[in-house]
This record gives C-alpha cells, structure tokens and sequence, in this order.
C-alpha cells in the first residue's frame, strides 16, 4: 500500500457553456475535477487550499473513512467548513472497497461544480471478478445553469419557493450537441464528450451521478451495458440496454465494441427519471460513441444511431432495474448482512412545508415555504460542527439526542396526506452503541406528491434487503426480505409511494450525515446524523481531531 498525495486548490474559473461565460468554483482550474486514482488499501492525502471567496469542505462519497470521520468533510456535521484563505488536509484510508465513488463539495450547492471521480483499483495483482476490459473510462454526469448556483438556491430559501432547474445535463462537463446553443457546430465540436474506440474491444465505464437534482436514464444506442459494481462494490454482472443511476450512485459497466469498424457513430444519451412534473430538467444530454475507422485514419462519423430510453416516469422500470442488483456474495467478497437486528427504525421521507411568516409573500404551495422532513423533522445544521461538539463533551445548544426513530403521528404515508403538512425544525441524532446491528424502512410519503429520494448514509455501506410499493407492512414484508446476497450500496432511491428496507452494522464511531442527495431536497431539511459512540477496544475509538481541523 502507498500513500497518493494530492493538492487541491479552490479557486474561481471562467468556463464556458452554452454559450455563456461564468466564473465557477474549481479545483486546479479543472471542471469536472481532478480524478482521484488509489488502490484498496492505500492512504491518501489530499491537501485542500482554499483560494476561493466561498467556505467550502469537500466529502469523498462512498469512502468508509473508518476511523477518520475527522476526514468525511460535511460542513458543520464533522468539520467547519475551510474558510477562503485557510486550508486543511484530508487523511484516509480506503478500506474493503473498490470501483468508483467521486468526491464533491459538501457546503449549500458549491458541488455544482466542485467534483470529480475516485478511482480504486484492487491491490496490485488482485484480478476484478469479471474479465479485465482494454479501457476504463470515468463518465461524469452533471447539471449546468447559466446562473450562479449559489443565487439560485439563495433565491429559493429566500422566497420559499422552488429554485430554477438547470440548463443542462453535462457528462465529463460538456453539455453536448442536442442543446439550442449560439452555434450548433462549435457545441458539436467542442462540447461533446466523446469516446472513441475501437472494434471488439471491451470498455469499463466508471459512471458517476453528480446531478445535484436528477436521478437519470443512460443508454448507448445499439450497445448493451454490464453492470459489475455499483459504489465501489461488486455485484453478480447483469446486462442491459439502460442503466438508472441517481445522484450519489454510482457504477461500473462493461461495455463491448462490436467486432468490426461498424462505419458509423452512436450517441449516448442520459436523460431524467422523475414522476413529479415540472420541476426538473427535461432535457437530454448526448456524448458520442465513436469508433476509429482504420481505413481514414480519424475520419469523424457524426451519429447516426440514438438510443431509446424510457419514459421519464417509467416507476416501474426503475423497480426492475433495482431488482436485478445483487452482491456478488462470493468467498472472495462475501455479504456480511446483519442477521440479528439490535435496533429497528422507521423512517418517513418526503416534502412538507413551513408556514409563511408574512402571509401572501412565500412562493411554495399554497403561500406556504417548501420544507421537507425525516419523521416529520426538518433538519437545521449548527454553526459549529456536530462531531466536534460531541468529542469534545460540549453538545448543549448545538444538537440533542432522540431523533424519533419511528413517525410521531403515523398517517396513511401513501394515501390521502394529511391536511397538516408542517414539518418541525430540529437538529436531532440517533445515538447507537458501536457495534448496534442496524434495520431502517426508509418510506416515501405522498404529502406534496410521491418522488423517488436517493438517501445517502455517510460511513456506512448498507444492504438493500427490501423494497416495495405502497405502505410498509410489518408484519408480512419482512418475511421477503433477502438477506443472503441484497446489494450494498451506500446511496438507494427510496421508490417513489413506496419504501426500502436497509440494514447496516454501526462500526465506524463518529457522526454520520444521511440525506436525501437531491440537493435541493437536501436544503429544505430531508437529512438527519446518527451519532456512533467509541467501542471498547482500542481500534474502535475515534481518534482526536487533526490539529488542522478548521474552526467555525
Ligand atoms: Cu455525496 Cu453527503 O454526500
């Protein structure tokens, strides 16, 4: 194992797309970000200088960061974030996984721009599960707008409406040819991500989500897609013509060239999954798949061949898809589920609101301000950060314990919604003995309309043993759940009027952020913290901060 060294500077960029210019926040002037390349096993350290005008702190999604929660980079749950100027050294290991995650900005919306892949290899001479493709290839999605992300979410909190959609979906930051833009022939060009490659060639593609509001369709016109990993794990290799992904996940496929030089160039096309109309993107972002021809020697082919992907609604599509993951649960990787359960809980996740404070001036649903809720809590960050406070004794006034870890009115969570839809503020954790073998039902509520959320859980990664449509029923869903090989993850579309039942042993101490990764879910309060108390033997306890950890 080695120690990769890496130096990340913030700083502002002017970048252009759509064929407008904005200046962004970037690291090393580069957007997307820099790939972060490790083995399994390997330390890194990753030097942040913030020469930006924003506070900032960047997480590593997916990273376990065992025994380094001082490393996970929320802002105000296990740091303060890095003020401009300051700067602060990221140290961790990566530990039992391998594939792709991504790190990203963890401050309001600055991951608009502020991300980039994490490539893990297995340790030098550990073969994949699969057969070793010729080509790995990282294939970011993102979202544009042509206006500063930090004003459209200011703007939104602001008036308690909804904030404006983007522009555009980006892969590997280019926003493609399918967009009305000043001149179609320069996007072509220049602002397509394109992939060249040859016949009968096998290519991994290390897809990653980083939309901050989308979860999406990805298909490549006339070439199926294997899947083999999702976030950084194996899974038993499936093949299909489209893969869903939502913010947060993300995946590794396989994707085979056809034997010959096929004469011709295909798109491919990731595009949104949603079932609540009208507050999202509807637009389609196309890269291009495009083989060498050996006889021109870099002739460009334009595409003639699109894929067909499903209906921005297809629920049912995305039910199928999630059905197929399955961890490899081989002797190589096995599944560890939890089989005796310590602690149950049960989570409603979903909209709400706050009333107006002046009456007629709140543009959310009728004159009242978006909010949305875990067990009816809308959560509020501190201004300090919660790990600090609890490690160093002095948790009064900046969070209490006993988030509830069942609803405190049930109600009929996919029927009629109730006529109350107030959430209450708090900044609430569950607090669970190391060690705690954790279940959580995680369910959609209806109240201002079913949506699938993707719930992310710091620190963790969780098996998928159940999901389902309508209400959670305890006392027969159980019965079905899979607890030989479910898929483990660390990020799960909560189905849309519908529920997801995970388990997860509670190892790692520290505080651990889990969110809705839709960022704008996420701003309106769908996040809470468990907080993991230090076992008794010495390799399960956190160890004191760094001494560069930023102060509020
Ligand atoms: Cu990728 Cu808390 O986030």
């Amino acid at each position: 194992a080695e120690t990769r060294k890496y130096q990340f500077d913030v700083q502002m960029t002017r970048v252009t797309r759509l064929c407008g210019t904005k200046s962004i926040v970037t690291v090393n002037g580069q957007f997307p970000g820099p790939t972060l390349f490790a083995r399994e096993g390997d330390r890194v350290e990753v030097a942040v200088v913030n020469r930006s005008p924003y506070n900032v702190s960047l997480h590593w999604h997916g990273v376990r960061q065992l025994l380094s929660a001082w490393a996970d980079g929320p802002s105000y749950v296990t740091q303060c974030p890095i003020q401009p100027g300051r700067s602060y050294v990221y140290r961790y290991r990566i530990v039992g996984q391998r594939g792709t995650l991504w790190w990203h900005a963890h401050v309001s919306w600055l991951r608009a721009t502020l991300y980039g892949p994490i490539v893990i290899l297995p340790p030098a001479g550990v073969p994949y599960p699969f057969p070793a493709p010729d080509e790995e290839v990282p294939v970011v999605f993102g979202e544009w707008w042509r206006n500063d992300t930090e004003a459209v979410i200011a703007q939104a909190l602001r008036t308690g409406g909804g904030p404006n959609v983007s522009d555009a979906y980006t892969i590997n930051g280019l926003t493609g040819p399918l967009y009305n833009s000043c001149s179609a022939a320069a996007a072509a060009k220049d602002d397509t991500f394109t992939l060249r490659v040859k016949p009968g060639k096998t290519y991994m593609l290390r897809l990653i989500n980083a939309a901050l509001n989308d979860e999406l369709f990805f298909s490549v016109a006339n070439h199926t897609l294997t899947v083999v990993d999702v976030d950084a794990l194996y899974v038993k290799p499936f093949t299909v013509d489209t893969i869903v992904i939502a913010p947060g996940q993300t995946s590794n496929v396989l994707l085979a060239t056809k034997p010959a030089y096929p004469g011709a160039a295909y798109y491919m096309e990731a595009r949104p999954y949603t079932n609540t109309q009208g507050t999202f993107d509807n637009t389609t972002v196309a890269g291009v798949l495009e083989y060498e021809d050996p006889a021109s020697g870099g002739k460009i082919n334009l595409p003639v061949f699109a894929p067909t992907l499903p209906q921005i609604n297809d629920t049912s599509f995305v039910a199928n898809y999630t059905a197929k993951l399955r961890s490899l649960a081989s002797a190589e990787y096995p599944a560890a589920v939890p089989q005796a359960i310590d602690r149950r809980f049960f989570f409603t996740v979903g909209l709400g609101t706050h009333p107006c404070s002046v009456n007629g001036t709140c543009q959310g649903p009728n004159g009242s301000r978006f909010a949305a809720s875990i067990n009816n809590v809308s959560f509020v960050l501190p201004t300090t950060a919660l790990l600090q406070a609890h490690f160093s004794g002095r948790s009064n006034g900046v969070y209490s314990p006993g988030f509830p870890a069942f609803p405190l009115a049930p109600f009929n969570y996919t029927g009629v919604p109730p006529n109350n839809t107030n959430v209450m503020n708090g900044t609430k954790v569950v607090v669970l003995p190391f060690g705690t073998a954790v279940e959580l039902v995680l369910q959609d509520t209806g109240i201002l309309g079913a949506e699938s959320h993707p719930l992310h859980l710091h620190g963790f990664n969780f098996y998928v043993v159940g999901q389902g449509f309508g209400n959670f029923d305890p006392a027969n869903d159980p019965a079905k759940f899979n607890v030989v090989d479910p898929v483990e993850r660390n990020t799960v579309g909560v189905p849309a009027g519908g529920w997801v039942a995970i388990r997860f042993r509670a190892d790692n101490p520290g505080v651990w952020f889990m969110h809705c990764h839709l960022e704008v879910h996420m701003s309106w309060g769908l996040k809470m913290a468990w907080l993991v108390l230090d076992g008794s033997l010495p390799n399960q306890k956190l160890p004191p901060p760094p001494l560069d950890l930023p102060q509020c």
